[in-house]
């Protein structure tokens, strides 16, 4: 989906905490860019499975934590790295481009992807989980490393301090990101938009319906909690 300028200097100012980050010229090329994509949905506050704010300061670093968004059934996944995200440019296999905005919170090290590997689309269920995001120190055998979001379907890897970008195919695409909004005050986190180039999430999208979509509120659990069995390789 293309948009217009104004929405985007709209995005990346929300992105990086309410300051315009990411040089310039990259904005404006990301702007010009045939593939960047931003798609605006419900302003969604996070919460404790008690409906209450989700804090940043109870995101504990290297844990795999889950919501649903911006539709019921699309997992997101939600990371507190050991690092800063600095904003940069996503590029996919076909040569297409976008900016992701980088983390939010204190550190700016907190981020969401699209728990859904671009490849089949294997995504978490209640029974079983195929990808995960491999923390420094959890090696996936399957990648060689760690620090890595890997899908267990074919070994597609992604790069969740490089906007989940590609390390390893089949996968073409990077994960879909999940925009997210600190507020500081609050300490509250909110769900707003997806950036990303995935033209086949264009049909599950579709398939799910606009009756379908998250409207005020979605609840953060950690993966292990909510799926019975998380496959590790
Ligand atoms: S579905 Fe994930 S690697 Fe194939």
């Amino acid at each position: 989906m293309k948009i217009c300028r104004r929405d985007a200097l709209k995005g990346f100012a929300v992105g990086a905490g309410g300051i315009l980050l990411g040089k310039p010229f990259d904005l404006l090329e990301a702007i010009a860019a045939e593939g960047y994509s931003r798609r605006e949905y419900n302003r969604v506050l996070l919460t404790t499975e008690n409906k209450e704010p989700f804090k940043t300061s109870e995101i504990k670093k290297n844990e795999n934590y889950i919501f649903f968004y911006p539709y019921h059934n699309i997992p997101v996944l939600l990371l507190n790295l050991n690092e800063t995200i600095e904003p940069l440019k996503v590029e996919s296999e076909t040569g297409q481009f976008y900016i992701h905005p980088g983390g939010v919170g204190a550190n700016k090290s907190i981020a969401a992807y699209v728990a859904i590997c671009t490849h089949e689309f294997v995504r978490p269920n209640p029974s079983e989980t195929l990808i995960k995001y491999y923390p420094p120190g959890e090696t996936s055998f399957i990648y060689g490393g760690d620090n890595v979001i890997c899908c267990c379907a074919h070994g597609s890897a992604y790069n969740p301090s490089a906007g989940g970008k590609v390390m390893q195919i089949p996968a073409e695409y990077p994960l879909t990101a999940v925009e997210l909004e600190w507020d500081f005050n609050s300490d509250s986190l909110y769900a707003k938009a997806l950036i990303g180039r995935n033209p086949p999430f264009k049909e599950i999208f579709k398939e799910d319906g606009e009756g379908k979509l998250v409207t005020e509120n979605t609840p953060v659990k950690k993966l292990n909690d909510y799926t019975k069995k998380i496959v590790r390789c």
